[in-house]
């Protein structure tokens, strides 16, 4: 069987990215070109600015990415691209070099979607054994996402209100934390003792939707009383206590689901991925459940990247499903 070659672009939100990867599963090469330090001084990214980014560098980080893997156009079988969602400024950048590649170079074109694309980050380090439950969790989203086979989703829990990032990224700016805040909290949260009571999100009995505006909120609150009060508090002990209810509620609902869905694999999916605290505490969990195999990627493929566009694309291309030069970007396109 001949190998399959896919190059993948990225450019959903603030990160440019390009990769090629071959059989869905090995890596090329590799290249994430991140504009946070345009951002940080806006407190969160700004989409006119990601756009501008996105253009100066996507043909950088596509010679680049050619160059790595010594490869040329000829030597692939399709090109793949995040069409949504993400902001659509952004997207649009990718979803055009794509179709113009395509064009130029007579390749098929894949629109994949972004979270299907974290959720094969894992498929980078493990084949995938179904069914599989993947806990996304990133700056947009936070999910329990069940896979009976490839390239089928079935979303089982979401949040209600804020992603776990927004969470994390909101209550790090109450702290004066620099944007993205997630591993500053995370950072801190290690020196700090959980010992603030913060509320855990439950909802109704079965349900494996999630809740953390009401968390954040409830972290504000304390720092507001605190200052009104002169009490002094630390800022790591907010960080763990915030972290830990956070921690808490993700776990709990992912063991639940894994035991229900009967999942040979549990995948953790999205840049929240990246949290020590989390990783620690489902490697625990999972540690006493010898039938269900659970996932990590390393710290590169859990942040936004182009390796798990082109893992996710590979399937697409296998099922044959193509987009023709129609292709949108689309900011809120469902999995
Ligand atoms: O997946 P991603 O790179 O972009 C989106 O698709 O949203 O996720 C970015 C989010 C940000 O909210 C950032 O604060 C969070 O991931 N994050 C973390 C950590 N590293 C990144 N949150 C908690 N702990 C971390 N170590
Ligand atoms: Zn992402």
């Amino acid at each position: 069987k001949k190998d399959i070659y896919i190059l993948g672009l990225e450019t959903s939100c603030d990160e440019t990215a390009a990769a090629i990867i071959k059989n869905g599963r090995d890596i090329i090469a590799n290249v994430v070109s991140s504009q946070i330090e345009s951002h940080k001084r806006f407190g969160g990214v700004v989409p006119e600015i990601a756009s501008r980014h996105h253009v100066e560098q996507i043909t950088l980080v596509l010679e680049e990415t050619l160059h790595q893997a010594d490869m040329t156009f000829s030597d692939l079988d399709a090109i793949a691209v995040t069409k949504g969602p993400g902001l659509v400024g952004s997207l649009l950048v990718g979803v055009n070099a794509a179709k113009a590649l395509a064009f130029a170079h007579q390749l098929p074109l894949i629109g994949v979607h972004h979270i299907a694309g974290h959720i094969y980050a894992n498929r980078l380090m493990k084949e995938f054994a179904f069914p599989l439950l993947s806990l996304v969790v990133s700056g947009g989203h936070t999910e329990l996402v069940l896979m009976e086979e490839h390239g089928s989703f079935q979303v089982i829990g979401e949040t209600r209100d804020d992603a776990a990032g927004e969470a994390y990224d909101k209550v790090a700016r109450t702290l004066n934390l620099p944007y993205p805040g997630g591993p500053h909290i995370d950072r801190l949260a290690a020196q700090g003792q959980p010992v603030i009571d913060l509320p855990r999100a439950w909802l109704e009995e079965g349900s494996y939707d999630f809740s953390f505006s009401g968390l954040k909120s409830a972290v504000i609150n304390t720092l507001h009383n605190a200052e009104q009060r002169k009490q002094a508090i630390k800022a790591e002990d907010v960080a763990a206590s915030f972290q830990q209810s956070v921690i808490d509620v993700l776990t709990a609902k992912t063991v639940k689901a894994a035991k229900e869905y009967r999942v040979k694999q549990v995948l953790l999916a999205g840049g929240v991925a990246a949290n020590k605290g989390l990783r620690a505490a489902l490697e625990e969990q999972f540690a006493e459940l010898a039938d269900i195999e659970l996932i990590i990627p390393p710290l590169s493929l859990c942040t936004d990247n182009a390796a798990m566009i082109a893992a996710a694309g590979t399937v697409l291309y296998e099922q044959g499903k193509f987009e023709d030069l129609a292709m949108n970007g689309y900011p809120g396109l469902d999995i």
